[in-house]
Parts: structure tokens; C-alpha cells; sequence
């Protein structure tokens, strides 16, 4: 089988889910397609943690709020059939939003309200609590071994570790390192919506952040500081952030000073149409 198998039915799904002989180890790479280099590098992860490798292309309307780009947000089908090709084998899961909410609008939402009322959480209500319910749903329904996430999405990440861990799911959760542009933009879905000279700005976003990275670097530990410096590049720039945060990686929790743990530098922006994440991670 050197083919790409695509389901758009729960039932066809699960039924070549339940078919798998007990030895295989499964993959999940959950996506909303539109894809890019930064999702082949987690199929191309994937595909070297498991025996079958299933990524779901699912525009998720739970997880967009009512003035969001869940309408005009990039849907791509057959050029993302067409970029998954040289990692034959793989399941492509299609559903549609039908199939994932039959009964419209799910009844049942997961939040965990201090991981996904903070940072972007803050002025995207309800998102978190979207990404957490569907990727339940799809960990019910393709029942993975391991399941791999953009560590570009930091937040997204340690909410589903998080999940993962609450609520019993036998699944690896793996986060895989952002890809970058060469000039550090961190490869995104949402650049389509930048012009050129968008682009070039939303480049100082990683500047930032590795301005910050740099001082920690050299020993500062103080959140004030290495956010201030953040802060400092984007002004330059005439780019307000939504937030400049310090924050444990894990937990999600805002911190004074860097001490033991591995924390993320994240930051927000709005650049022309996009809304734009970044972070990187500060390991003492
Ligand atoms: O990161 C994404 O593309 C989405 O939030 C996810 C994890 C596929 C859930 O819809």
C-alpha cells in the first residue's frame, strides 16, 4: 500500500482504525490543511515515530469566534493531497464539518480555564476551548499512539499535554520545532494574508523574540527585562502587541523570573489581516 488513502466518513475511518493489525503504531498529525512546509516536518516526524501515519485536514468552525476567518480561512485540498504525496503511505482523514457535528454544534466543550483564558485565549474566547474538544474527538476517533503538534502553536501544545494527561488518553504527545522562513518568520497558514511589505515587518516578530533569547543567553532571568527588550524591536517597528509574555512552558503560568523550568517568550501581533504567534523556548 504505496497510496494515499483518503476517509471523509467517521465510520470509514474507524473501521480502518479498528481493521489495524495490534502491532502497528499510530500517528495522528491534526491539521486544517492549508498545508506548508511546517506541517510536512511533522508528517515527516510522524512517519519516524510510527507504522501509520494519519493526518486529519479539518477546518475546525468550534475553534473560530464569530468574527474570525473560519469562512475565508485557506482550504486547499488537492494541492495539500499533492504536497503529502512523497510521504506515501499515509491516511488523509477529510471529515466534514457534518460528520464532525452532527447535531450542529457541539453540546460538549472541554476548557481548562487557566491554560486557555490566558495569552491568546484572552482575546480569542472559546478558541482553546475548540482546539481542545475537536482534537478529543479526533483522539477518540483515530485512536493514536502519538500525536504531533507545531511547537509554533506553544499554547495550543501545553493544553493538550495538559488534556492528555487530565483526562487519561494513552497518546505521546509530541510538539515538533517550528519552521522558519529564512529570515525567521515562523511558517504560518494566516502569512497568506500578508502583503510583501507585511511580510518583511512580521519578520522582526522572531527578531524580538531572539532578542530576548540572546539576553537570557547571557544570564538574564527577570521577565521584565527580556519582555521590555521584546517590546523595544516591535516599537521600532510601529508593531503593538497584543502581549509579550514570559511564561512556564508547561503550566502556561506568567512568570517574574526564570528559575528552574523551561519557559516560553511568546508574543501576539496583528500585521495587516493576520494575526500573527511566535515564541521561543528559554531552557535554564
Ligand atoms: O493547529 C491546528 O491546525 C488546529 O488548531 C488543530 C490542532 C488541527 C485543531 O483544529
Amino acid at each position: 500500500m504505496s497510496t494515499i488513502i483518503c476517509f471523509d466518513t467517521l465510520n470509514a475511518m474507524k473501521l480502518y482504525r479498528e481493521g489495524l493489525l495490534p502491532e502497528k503504531t499510530i500517528a495522528l498529525v491534526p491539521t486544517m490543511g492549508s498545508l506548508h512546509r511546517g506541517h510536512l516536518s511533522l508528517v515527516e516526524h510522524a512517519k519516524s515515530l510510527a507504522s501509520v501515519v494519519i493526518v486529519s485536514i479539518f477546518v475546525n468552525p468550534l475553534q473560530f469566534g464569530p468574527q474570525e476567518d473560519f469562512d475565508k480561512y485557506p482550504r486547499s485540498l488537492e494541492q495539500d493531497l499533492a504536497l503529502l504525496e512523497p510521504y506515501r503511505p499515509l491516511i488523509v482523514f477529510t471529515p466534514s464539518v457534518d460528520e464532525m457535528y452532527p447535531q450542529g454544534p457541539s453540546r460538549t466543550v472541554i476548557t481548562l480555564p487557566s491554560m486557555t483564558r490566558v495569552m491568546c485565549g484572552l482575546a480569542r474566547p472559546g478558541h482553546f476551548d475548540g482546539v481542545a474538544t475537536v482534537v478529543a474527538k479526533l483522539f477518540n476517533i483515530v485512536r493514536p499512539h502519538v500525536a504531533l503538534f507545531g511547537q509554533k502553536d506553544a499554547q495550543q501544545l501545553a493544553i493538550i499535554k495538559q488534556l492528555v494527561e487530565d483526562l487519561n488518553f494513552p497518546i505521546e504527545v509530541v510538539g515538533v520545532p517550528t519552521v522558519r522562513e529564512s529570515a525567521g518568520l515562523a511558517l504560518s497558514s494566516r502569512n497568506r494574508y500578508l502583503t510583501s511589505h507585511e511580510k518583511d515587518r512580521a519578520v522582526f516578530l522572531y527578531r524580538g523574540l531572539s532578542v530576548g533569547r540572546a539576553l537570557f543567553e547571557q544570564g538574564e532571568r527577570r521577565s521584565s527585562v527580556l519582555t521590555n527588550e521584546v517590546a523595544k524591536v516591535l516599537q521600532g517597528q510601529g508593531i503593538v502587541p497584543e502581549y509579550i509574555a514570559l511564561v512556564d512552558q508547561r503550566t502556561l503560568e506568567p512568570l517574574d523570573v526564570l528559575r528552574s523550568s523551561p519557559a516560553i517568550l511568546a508574543v501576539a501581533a496583528r500585521i495587516g489581516q493576520a494575526r500573527l504567534i511566535d515564541n521561543v523556548v528559554l531552557s535554564p
